[in-house]
């Protein structure tokens, strides 16, 4: 892996660098190929957008490693106002949302209302209740290894009043597979990515390889198994077996979906939905986009020269 991605993903956690960039509009180059927009306005706008191209959306209000509790309640008031448009607008057949607990209270101390796991399981209920009433579904996403287990039993007690809401899993993980497993059963949604967190050798997967054998082992399970595989990836040869996994274990199309990032191989969205294939979108928006953007710079630091562009010219 790249030697810049570590570096990169340990600055995605700097409050320091965030708050001197976080100054950047989100208009700025990179950061707007990336994050569409800052509101609910523009999220929706290019949902429609992507909508109407034959794709599905799944919308992340920008956000994390939230300590305060009242930032914890806005967030869950942005998504609120967000599936309540999607609704108005129709769009709630085709577009869901993304959640990470993190920004709605996971990371915070006790307080007068419960431990953060407690405050982030409440939050996540007025969310699956919102997207119920808009008629679509959650999607929790998975952060850093140490969240794991608060987010899988978070996910278990949503699933009592909410069996849509799904889960995001990391290949890169070694309890991945094992996740997996308890996870393929019949009305389980996971979303299967290869991880983008700075996770230590003892947890994780270390090589490219390692994780793509991992990320195939684990995408065997799933696709073997009686749930919905949503196989979050960008690789072409994830891809390609992901398509003959799913034609080997019977697999009818639209019991499956391809997902990719907002901004990350547009083409090869439009083409897989072109042959039939169900493809969402992973849409990112809002102000905090500095941990989000830090973790793709981390993925393909190509990119850098031109973030750095453009804080230069700012
Ligand atoms: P890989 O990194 O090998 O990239 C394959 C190819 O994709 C590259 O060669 C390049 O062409 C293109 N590509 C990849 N990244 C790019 C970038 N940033 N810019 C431009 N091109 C790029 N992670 C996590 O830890 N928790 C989560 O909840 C989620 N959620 C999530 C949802 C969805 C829908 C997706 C697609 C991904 C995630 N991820 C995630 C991120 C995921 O873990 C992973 O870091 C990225 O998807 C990159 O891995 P790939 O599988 O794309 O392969």
């Amino acid at each position: 892996m790249s030697v810049l991605r570590q570096p990169l993903l340990l600055l995605s956690r700097s409050d320091a660098v965030r708050r001197l960039v976080s100054t950047m509009p989100v208009s700025s180059g990179i950061v707007r190929s990336y994050v569409p927009g800052e509101t609910t306005d523009a999220a929706v706008a290019t949902s429609a957008e992507l909508v109407d191209g034959g794709l599905k959306v799944t919308l992340d209000f920008l956000g994390e490693d939230t300590t305060d509790l009242a930032q914890a309640d806005a967030t869950v008031e942005a998504y609120v106002e967000l599936l309540a448009q999607l609704s108005a607008r129709g769009l709630a057949r085709h577009a869901e949302v993304s959640v990470k607990l993190s920004a709605i209270g996971q990371a915070l101390e006790r307080s007068e209302r419960g431990t953060g796991h407690q405050v982030a399981l409440e939050n996540a209920r007025r969310i699956c209740r919102a997207a119920r009433n808009a008629g679509t579904t959650v999607t929790l996403d998975m952060e850093d290894h140490t969240t794991t287990d608060s987010t899988l039993a978070v996910l278990r007690d949503l699933r009592k009043d909410f069996p849509e809401t799904g889960a995001v899993l990391q290949a890169y993980l070694h309890r991945t597979e094992a996740d997996c497993r308890e996870l393929a059963h019949e009305g389980s949604r996971v979303r299967l990515c290869k991880g983008a967190y700075d996770e230590p050798e003892e947890v994780a997967y270390q090589s490219r390889l390692d994780v793509d054998t991992a990320y195939v082992r684990c995408l065997k399970i799933l696709l073997a198994g009686q749930g919905y595989p949503m196989i979050a990836t960008h690789d072409p040869r994830m891809v390609e077996i992901a398509s003959s996994l799913a034609s080997r274990y019977g697999r009818e199309r639209g019991t499956y979906e391809f997902q990719m990032l907002y901004g990350i191989r547009p083409e090869e969205q439009r083409r897989l939905a072109g042959a039939g294939e169900t493809v969402r979108v992973y849409l990112p928006y809002g102000g905090e986009w500095y941990g989000y953007l830090m973790r793709r710079l981390a993925e393909r630091p190509q990119n850098l020269t031109f973030f750095l562009r453009s804080l230069i010219s700012k």
